[in-house]
């Protein structure tokens, strides 16, 4: 079949096929563990739960307003100032997607362009390439080291900017690797950027997944940030409701707007019970307590994975300050070649273990490995794994 320029590229998202082929295997009766998906494993808050029916019994189930319901965007405005530096105190900078995926897409369309570049430091979140792509600019990563706990530094990222230069993507936690990036570091990459006319883009949706603090710094920390600045955000992680499909775009409310059009001519808006099931969870008094629990479950797991991964000959796992995951490296032995791809798939297919392999993320030699799933499910995963690397 012919299809399009704007989509020949266009390849499933890498993270969505593997879960989807473990689910398929299940299905066939083989005991599989999956490590691979990019979702905690709680329930849906009851309060979410409560305010999603409570709207849908009320009968609030026309179409919402595209940018989002107004409780859900002056309680965005208020969850970001009580959680980070956020000063403005009205939601016109504010527009609810359907995810921070969407969020995404419909900023890359409307700031980035054929012929423009967009930097992305790797290891990076499957999606940022083919969200660039899709606005027919060009992705153009920017590599960091894991001996160097994979830190970024404005030098690193002088080193690819070109006078095509229009965009660069932050995730911190990093998907990934669950690197944590400190204000240091943001206010001298929100600088540069200033400085280059550069968009800032930052993915910060697993900004209070961090087991250091009760958030990692974010962009809106940066006293002296540029105004080309959007941090993006939402309920899949910190609340663990990936599928009622709410992130938010925080900016200049002129960018913010012209994003607005583009969500009116594709989606109208995010779905109606899942923004008041969101805007109830934040405005909740139970709110921190909900995301502190979330935090010390997951702490202890993120403790027990990295120890249960300790001394497996040729897989080096370091402790990760945020996120989900468990990003190793590869050795050079038998068992390891660093292939991650082949790794994965031997895995897969000899234990029954899912795991992302790093060419997912643009560095090959890597295995990601979800740590928020059930203690037992980790615990069989990692001697499974042990025992395929060939150790005791
Ligand atoms: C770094 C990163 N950004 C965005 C998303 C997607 O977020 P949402 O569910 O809000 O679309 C994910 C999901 O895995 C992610 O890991």
């Amino acid at each position: 079949m012919h299809f399009s320029d704007n989509v020949a590229a266009l390849t499933p998202s890498a993270t969505l096929a593997i879960t989807a082929r473990a689910k398929k295997m299940r299905a066939e009766g083989r005991s599989i563990i999956d490590l691979s998906a990019g979702e905690p494993s709680f329930p849906t808050p009851e309060v979410a739960a409560e305010g999603a029916a409570a709207a849908v019994r009320a009968g609030r189930t026309g179409y919402p307003p595209t940018p989002g319901v107004p409780e859900l965007r002056e309680g965005i405005v208020r969850y970001l100032g009580e959680t980070s530096s956020y000063a403005p105190d009205d939601p016109a900078g504010v527009l609810v997607s359907a995810g921070v995926k969407q969020g995404l897409f419909n900023l890359c369309f409307c700031l980035f362009g054929e012929g423009d570049e967009v930097l992305i430091p790797a290891p990076f979140w499957t999606s940022y390439l083919a969200v660039v792509e899709l606005a027919r600019a060009r992705p153009v990563v920017v590599q960091t080291k894991f001996d160097e706990g994979f830190a970024l530094s404005v030098d690193r990222l002088e080193a690819q900017r070109t006078e095509n230069t229009k965009g660069l993507f932050l995730n911190s936690p990093s998907n990934p690797s669950g690197v944590v990036m400190d204000l240091g570091i943001l206010e001298d990459i929100c600088a540069w950027a200033g400085e280059h006319g550069i968009w800032i883009l930052s993915d910060e949706i697993y900004r209070r997944l961090y087991f250091d603090g009760d958030s990692a710094p974010s962009v809106f920390d940066v006293k002296d940030r540029p105004g080309h600045v959007v941090a993006l955000d939402g309920m899949s992680k910190a609340f663990s409701m990936p599928g009622w499909r709410i992130g938010w775009s925080v900016g200049p409310p002129e960018l913010i707007r012209k994003a607005s059009a583009l969500q009116s001519q594709t989606t109208s808006a995010a779905a109606g019970p899942s923004q008041y099931a969101a805007a109830a969870a934040l405005a909740s008094e139970g709110r921190e307590s909900i995301v502190g629990e979330f935090r010390r479950i997951l702490d202890r797991r993120r403790q027990a994975a990295h120890a249960a991964l300790q001394g497996i000959p040729g897989f080096d796992a370091p402790l990760p300050p945020g996120a989900i995951y468990m990003y190793g490296r590869l050795g050079s032995g038998d068992r390891a070649p660093g292939d991650s791809a082949a790794v994965a798939e031997s895995l897969l297919v000899e234990t029954g273990v899912a795991t992302v392999p790093g060419e997912a993320f643009g560095t090959p030699g890597f295995l990601r490995l979800n740590f928020s799933v059930e203690d037992e499910i980790f615990a069989e995963g990692s001697d499974r794994i042990r025992a395929w690397f060939g150790s005791t």
